[in-house]
């Protein structure tokens, strides 16, 4: 049995907004065999449904890739729906056959197809103002409707309606870009929506990114503009073959609504008694509503989505409501996240609704809110006072687990509110379990850290008023979150935006999209403008752990300007080009070795910014290897080679000692290959030191926590390793969950043992740059790897290396190519170690303190390495059992 499954266009099932010339399919092949190899490909694509008219047919292609195959075919029109199917030849020279049909479809693929123009309800006076604006039309429609499609996108945040319901599930749309320079539309199939006679179609309008309140602490707004604005064009074919398009003109009406108030860090306010009931259906008298009006945008900047859209994800019950010693009235929803409460409610017209949001309650068992600064995280709602009504907010998120109830009509009912949980629409791709529940609850909190933090852009934290996407923080957690969940187009995104916000000289913001540079005058901390060592590597660092994940080069393609334009950056900044010593750096951002009062830790800047300059020169060297710049790749190689040579020369002492005795520096040394080979010893011996000088803790920050268990495993020192994981007491990862953390937090002390609060000025509760741990428990306890050189997971490396007294592991990996498994147990002196390694990829296996004898009859070339024995195996499912001392 030979079976071609889940086929996917740019990794989306059935996508309807291709904007690219040359899309890219992918397919999962299925067999009852082991060691399966595609040994060829035949693609079909097709305008109509059965294949007789065919568009491109790709012949019998000789090859074994089933991810990222082009299109190759004629050029592709706009507004067309491509149906395809795929078929493929096997190493047992079986034929599989056809797949199930699949399709993709093109959205508006040029700025020229754009007839609408921007619209807008709000008036020159409204640029301060966060209200909720409506715009509508209606149409008629005397033919049969064979499809319609709507392109859709706006300045501000939209909420697209047609006759009465709405359409699509997006939420946030049209996302956050680098809105001066990058717009996104989106394109909703709304078939279904229109029917012959009258319509109405109509919008309501929210400040969001692009003119509301940014970067409270230094009170940034109107960042884009100061009017929100709708572009439209809806495209409705009929049977008849003729077309008609509506589109956003001056035609529309507008008028307020009754969302009063909506600011994503201050929540919103609504009066259901403002609700025009019917607004957007048809026959709804709009007479007295104005006329809207144009507002100029280059059209050149609008993009078909290239992200993932935020989705509602999961609904919470509340696990329970109580009055806190204050007499607050509290619902705590039992997990830290990202959303909105959804509640019913019924009374007078008139009666209000208040809540706001807390990640936490204080030592005394209170509300705690100072830790969200400027943010006011408040919702209120106004009834209107009709039967059982219904309230989500539209424009806004909060970052919480409690609510406190501030006003309600009557006794709040409990199970009248649920927490909803919004995130980008990511396929949930990685799992991990094991005996430790504590290491499981550290897991829990890693994920939910990503949740809380994937809404459309990777945020610090969702909560205070900063929800802005640092670099630092994602280059530091990407790998960990390509392993939890499929990030591809999330980060291609975001990457894009980072991309076309570089400046002229290479420099990198601190915030992508940014609303930082130029705009920092009175801040406390940060001198200057951009580009901080660790930070600005995320240029470089985030596009090739996509690749390595993804195995997608053309994320390297997009990128590779970007990335020798950071390296370029530095090289202008450092002494002599290779020692980083000018400008502002994080640092080893929040480490505990950092003096009081300051948030940077005590390793010394240069230091780190010249290891990381290192980091990310090797990385553009493999890009440019990969892209078949040889010339280029050897270039960086030799600045390599000697960045390394200056690191050496300035920060290690002829006898091997280390300038800066901090955990930092010498972890960063050996992550990046930097120590000299006669004195890594020393370095890891003095890392090991001062590990025991603090009794077994950490003292690193963002910088240095991550790689911390990576550098003790792989320098021989796997049990330092465990026991720094799993250490229970402050500071370590595990204190956070015996103080009953769901999520992972700023501080590793964000609450104190004696349960008093870390400085609420920067305290955030969900902040997943320590979770950048699980990176480590996925490579290391389960042992799923990624061979560079395929990467992918076109051959992945299991090294499962138990320790920590963990008896067990199950983990589990979705890659490009299918699922991906290690479990491990220990039971009586014998170890079980199960892998399934997907169809048409290979595995290179390691398992731990096993002899070649022990396995040898599975039928895999073992050979004794690394303490265990290894061997290279193709797909399907392996067992060994053996005795395990
Ligand atoms: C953010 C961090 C960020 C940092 C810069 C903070 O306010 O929350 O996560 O990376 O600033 O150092």
């Amino acid at each position: 049995m030979l079976k071609v499954v889940q086929l996917k266009c740019e990794y989306l099932k059935n996508p309807i907004d291709i904007g690219v010339t040359k899309p890219r399919f992918s397919w999962i092949i299925e067999s009852d065999k082991r060691n399966v190899v595609q040994t060829s490909y035949e693609v079909h694509v097709s305008e109509n449904g059965d294949f007789r008219n065919m568009l491109w047919n790709s012949g019998l292609v000789e090859s074994d890739e089933s991810a990222h195959v082009y299109y190759e075919g004629p050029a592709l029109k706009s507004k067309t729906k491509y149906n395809f199917r795929v078929r493929i030849s096997d190493n047992y020279g079986e034929t599989s056959d056809w797949s199930e049909t699949a399709f993709f479809a093109t959205t508006l693929c040029s700025p020229n197809e754009w007839v609408a123009r921007f619209i807008t309800a709000e008036g020159k006076d409204d640029g301060k103002s966060s209200k909720g604006t409506l715009l509508r039309k209606e149409f008629g429609i005397s033919e049969e409707i064979e499809s319609a499609r709507v392109y859709v996108t706006s300045l501000g945040m939209y909420e697209l309606h047609i006759n009465g319901k709405k359409v699509g599930d997006a939420l946030f749309t049209p996302g956050w870009t680098a809105y001066n320079k990058r717009l996104q539309f989106q394109t909703y199939d709304v078939t279904e929506m229109l029917k012959q006679g009258s319509n109405a179609i109509g919008a309501v309008l929210g400040a969001g990114w692009y003119k509301g309140d940014l970067a409270g602490w230094i009170g940034r707004r109107n960042v884009y503009g100061d009017k929100t604005a709708l572009l439209l064009q809806m495209n409705v074919l009929f049977k008849d073959g003729s077309e008609s398009v509506i589109v956003s003109d001056d035609e529309w009406k507008s008028s307020d609504g009754p969302i009063l108030y909506s600011e994503l860090y201050h929540g919103e306010t609504y009066d259901a008694r403002l609700e025009k009931e019917g607004w957007d259906k048809p026959d709804y008298g709009d007479s007295a509503w104005e006329k809207a009006q144009y507002v100029d945008f280059d059209l050149k900047k609008v993009v078909p989505q290239d992200g993932l859209y935020v989705k509602r994800q999961e609904t919470l019950k509340p696990k329970a409501m109580f009055v806190t010693p204050k007499g607050e009235q509290v619902i705590d929803f039992g997990q830290n996240l990202a959303g909105w409460v959804k509640f019913k409610v019924s009374g007078n017209p008139g009666d209000r609704v208040i809540l706001k949001h807390a990640e936490v309650l204080d030592k005394d068992g209170n509300f705690y809110i100072e830790n969200m600064r400027a943010a006011k995280v408040r919702i209120e709602y106004i009834l209107k006072g009709q039967g059982e009504e219904t309230f989500e907010p539209h424009f806004t998120f909060q970052g919480f687990r409690y609510i406190m109830i501030e006003e309600f009509p009557g006794n709040p009912p409990l199970e009248k509110f649920e927490a909803i949980v919004l995130h980008s629409d990511m396929e949930k791709n990685g799992t991990f379990s094991c005996s430790n529940e504590l290491l499981n609850q550290l897991n829990h909190n890693i994920l939910w850290g990503l949740k809380g933090n994937f809404i459309d852009i990777p945020t610090d934290c969702p909560q205070r008023d900063e929800r802005l996407g640092w670099t630092g923080d994602a280059q530091i957690f990407i790998s960990t979150a390509c392993f939890l969940m499929d990030t591809a187009l999330f980060f291609r995104k975001w990457l894009r935006d980072l991309k076309a916000e570089q400046l002229e000289n290479g420099g990198v913001p601190f915030v992508i999209p940014d609303v930082l540079t130029n705009n920092l005058q009175s801040d406390r901390i940060i001198r200057e403008q951009h580009s901080s060592t660790g930070w600005g590597d995320a240029a470089v660092i985030c596009p090739w752990t996509a690749y390595q994940y993804y195995g997608d080069v053309e994320i390297l393609k997009e990128q590779y300007e970007t990335m020798k334009k950071w390296v370029g950056y530095i090289r202008e900044h450092a002494a002599e080009g290779l020692i980083w010593d000018t400008g502002f750096h994080f640092g080893d951002w929040v480490a505990l070795d950092a003096k009081e009062g300051s948030y940077i830790g005590a390793t010394p800047t240069d230091l780190i910014a010249t290891a990381y300059y290192a980091y990310s020169t090797k990385l553009t060297a493999q890009t440019a290897r990969v892209l078949g710049n040889i010339n280029e790749a050897e270039e960086y190689d030799s600045l390599y080679d000697k960045i390394i040579q200056a690191f050496r020369n300035e920060f290690y002492t002829s006898r091997g000692r280390l300038a800066a005795r901090t955990q930092t520096a010498h972890i960063l040394a050996l992550m990046f290959d930097l120590a000299p080979i006669e004195h890594k010893d020393r370095t890891i011996k003095t890392l090991l030191k001062l590990l025991e000088e603090n009794k077994g803790h950490l003292t690193t920050g963002f910088l240095g926590t991550p790689y911390f268990c990576h550098v003790l495993s792989e320098n021989g020192h796997l049990d330092a390793a465990y026991d720094l994981l799993l250490k229970e007491d402050f500071p370590s990862w595990l204190y956070q969950v015996k103080m009953g953390a769901t999520t992972i937090w700023e501080h590793l002390d964000g609450i104190k043992p004696d349960g008093t609060m870390w400085s609420a000025n920067m305290n955030s509760f969900n902040h997943y740059a320590y979770g950048a741990i699980g990176d480590w428990i996925y490579k290391v306890t389960a042992g799923i790897n990624i061979d560079p050189s395929f990467p992918g997971f076109k051959r992945a490396i299991i090294k499962p290396r138990p320790g920590g007294g963990i008896t067990y592991v199950i983990a589990k990996q979705k890659t490009i190519y299918g699922d991906l498994s290690v479990e491990w147990s220990l039971i009586d002196g014998y170890i079980m170690v199960s892998v399934i390694v997907p169809h048409n990829t290979q595995a290179f296996i390691t398992l731990p303190k096993a002899s070649p004898e022990q396995v040898q009859d599975k039928g895999i070339d073992f050979v004794t390495c690394d303490g265990g024995c290894a061997g290279m195996v193709g797909s399907g499912r392996y067992e060994f059992k053996y005795v395990y001392a």
